[in-house]
C-alpha cells in the first residue's frame, strides 16, 4: 500500500498537527507486506481444510469450498432459449437468453424487492420471484411456448449444494433478514411458490447456484481463459474451475470433463477468528451493528454493503478528535449506514483538483458549511486509503485462487456494483496482483449482469450433464 508518510506529504494544504493526528488514526488500517502475506496464507489454509475428506478437518475451516455440480462450460455450439434468475441483492433479475450460432442474446428485467419482503417470511420472497417470472414471460410472449423453458437460478446465499438443482440454505446474508428459510431447499421453496402463485408457469428448474458460479459461466462464454468468477457488490465471493483430483472430499464420477466449479464462499472467512490479526476497531464496529453480527467477517472489510459505513466510522473518529469539520459531528454523519458505498464511489470519482462530487456528498451529510478545503482534502484521502486497503484485501484472496489455478494466463470475470462503478477498485486490485509476481498473466474483466445470464448458461450445462449422465457429489 502507499506508505502513509507519502499520503501525508500529498496533503500539502493540511496543517502539520492535523496530519500527525490523521496518520495516527489511519495507521492501524495500513496493510504491510507481511499482513498481506498472512491473509494469503490464511486463505490457502482455509481452502485446504475445507476440501479435506475428513469432516472434522472441514469443520476447522470457515469457508465452504462447495462443489457446485456444474461440470461443463459452454463451447458456443449450444442453441435454444433459456431463463436465468438472479436473487441476491435488493434487485431481482429475470433474464431470457437466446443462444444461436455462438451468439448469446440477452434480455433482462429488474424487479425491486421491498424492505418488507426482505424482512418478512421467506415465502414472500419466493412468491415475489414466481410472480416476477410470470410477469416477465407474459411481457416477452414466452408463455405460449409449448415446451418448458430450462431455468437456472442464481441464489446468492451460502447453501449446501445437494445436487445441481437442490441447495439447502445455511444463512441469509446482506440485507435479507427473513426469520425462516434456513435449512430449506431454495429450489423446493421456489417450486412451491410457483404452484401457489402461478401453477402453469412453463419453466423447468435445472440448476441452482451462487452468483459467482454464474458469473464464471458468463465470463467463460466471453473468454475461454476465464477460470475464476468474483462478485464484488453488496457482498463478495468467488468460484473457480477445479480439477476433480484436487478435491479430496469429492465423491462423484471422474468422467470427462474432469473438473467442477467450486464455490469458495469466502465472505465468512474469519468468523472463527483466523483474520483477527488485521481486524481493526472499525471492522468490529461495522460488524456489531450489522444485520448478521459475528459473521461474514471477511466480507465486512471491503464489500459494498459495508464500505461506506467503514469510511463513516473513520470520519466520525477524525471529527471527534478535531481533525475534521471543526469537531462537529452532524446528525447525518452520526447516523449508522447513512454513508453508503455509493458516496465513496462519488468522492473517489473526483479527479485532480476538482472537488465537485466530494462537496456534493458533504452536503448530503450536512457538513458542507463546516467543511474547509483542508477537510475536503482529508475526506478524499481517507476514502482513497480505505478503498486501497479494501481492494488489497480482496485481491490478496483472489491472488491465492489465481496461484492455485496455476495457468500461464487467467481471466477473472467480476460482477457487482462496487467493482463496476468504483473508479479505483480495478486498478488497486491489479496493482497488488502485479506486485505479487504470480507468474500468471492476469486479466480482470467486468462481466456485467453476468450472474443473471450465467444462470441460464448453467441450465444449459445442466441439460448436457443430464444427457451425458455426468454426476458430481
Ligand atoms: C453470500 C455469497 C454471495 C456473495 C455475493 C455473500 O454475502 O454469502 O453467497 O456469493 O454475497 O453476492
Amino acid at each position: 500500500m502507499d506508505a502513509l508518510s507519502n499520503r501525508m506529504a500529498r496533503l500539502s494544504s493540511v496543517a502539520d498537527d492535523k496530519k500527525l493526528k490523521l496518520q495516527e488514526i489511519l495507521q492501524p488500517l495500513y496493510l504491510s507486506e507481511e499482513t498481506i502475506k498472512r491473509i494469503m496464507d490464511t486463505m490457502e489454509e482455509q481452502m485446504r481444510l475445507a476440501t479435506s475428506k475428513d469432516e472434522a478437518t472441514r469443520k476447522k475451516s470457515d469457508i465452504l469450498m462447495a462443489i457446485t455440480h456444474v461440470r461443463c462450460l459452454l463451447d458456443g455450439r449450444e442453441n435454444g432459449d433459456f431463463l436465468g434468475l438472479d436473487l441476491g441483492g435488493t434487485n431481482f433479475r429475470v433474464v431470457h437468453v437466446n443462444l444461436k450460432d455462438g451468439v448469446a442474446t440477452t434480455n433482462t428485467k429488474y424487479y425491486s424487492l421491498t424492505e418488507e419482503v426482505l424482512c418478512g417470511p421467506c415465502a414472500g420472497v419466493f412468491d415475489f420471484i414466481a410472480l416476477s417470472i410470470e410477469d416477465f414471460l407474459k411481457q416477452e410472449n414466452l408463455i405460449t411456448s409449448e415446451q418448458k423453458l430450462p431455468l437456472g437460478f442464481t441464489f446468492s446465499f451460502p447453501s449446501t449444494q445437494i445436487a445441481l438443482n437442490s441447495a439447502i440454505l445455511l444463512t441469509w446474508t446482506k440485507s435479507f433478514k427473513c426469520p425462516d428459510g434456513v435449512g430449506q431447499d431454495s429450489v423446493k421453496l421456489l417450486e412451491e411458490a410457483i404452484s401457489r402463485k402461478s401453477p402453469n408457469l412453463p419453466v423447468d428448474i435445472v440448476a441452482v447456484m451462487s452468483d459467482t458460479t454464474s458469473t464464471l459461466m458468463a465470463g467463460n462464454y466471453l473468454d475461454k481463459k476465464c477460470r475464476i468468477g468474483v462478485i464484488l457488490g453488496t457482498g463478495s465471493n468467488a468460484a473457480f474451475v477445479e480439477h476433480l483430483e484436487n478435491i479430496e472430499k469429492y465423491t462423484g464420477d471422474f468422467k470427462e470433463p474432469k473438473q467442477v466449479l467450486v464455490n469458495v464462499e469466502w465472505g465468512c472467512m474469519g468468523d472463527g477468528g483466523c483474520l483477527d490479526f488485521y481486524k481493526t476497531e472499525f471492522e468490529k464496529e461495522v460488524d456489531q451493528y450489522s444485520n448478521h453480527v459475528n459473521s461474514f467477517t471477511f466480507e465486512k472489510s471491503f464489500a459494498g454493503m459495508y464500505l461506506g459505513e467503514f469510511v463513516r466510522l473513520v470520519l466520525v473518529k477524525l471529527t471527534n478528535q478535531g481533525v475534521l469539520f471543526n469537531g462537529q459531528v452532524t446528525e447525518e454523519l452520526a447516523t449508522r449506514w447513512k454513508f453508503t458505498s455509493g458516496f465513496v464511489t462519488e468522492i473517489d470519482s473526483d479527479k485532480g483538483s476538482d472537488t465537485t462530487k466530494t462537496r456534493q456528498i458533504l452536503e448530503k451529510i450536512k457538513v458542507e458549511k463546516l467543511a474547509t478545503d483542508e477537510d475536503v482534502a482529508i475526506v478524499r484521502e481517507v476514502c482513497d486509503f480505505v478503498v486501497q486497503r479494501a481492494s488489497y484485501i480482496v485481491a490478496a484472496a483472489l491472488a491465492v485462487l489465481i496461484r492455485h489455478v496455476n495457468l500461464p494466463e487467467v481471466t477473472v470475470a467480476i460482477d457487482g456494483s462496487l467493482y463496476e462503478h468504483h473508479p479505483k477498485f480495478h486498478n488497486y486490485m491489479m496493482e497488488l496482483i502485479s506486485q505479487l509476481n504470480l507468474h500468471t498473466q492476469v486479466k480482470l474483466i467486468l462481466a456485467k449482469d453476468g450472474s443473471g445470464q450465467g444462470a441460464a448458461f448453467a441450465a444449459v450445462a445442466g441439460l448436457r450433464q443430464k444427457e451425458e449422465n455426468i454426476v458430481s457429489a
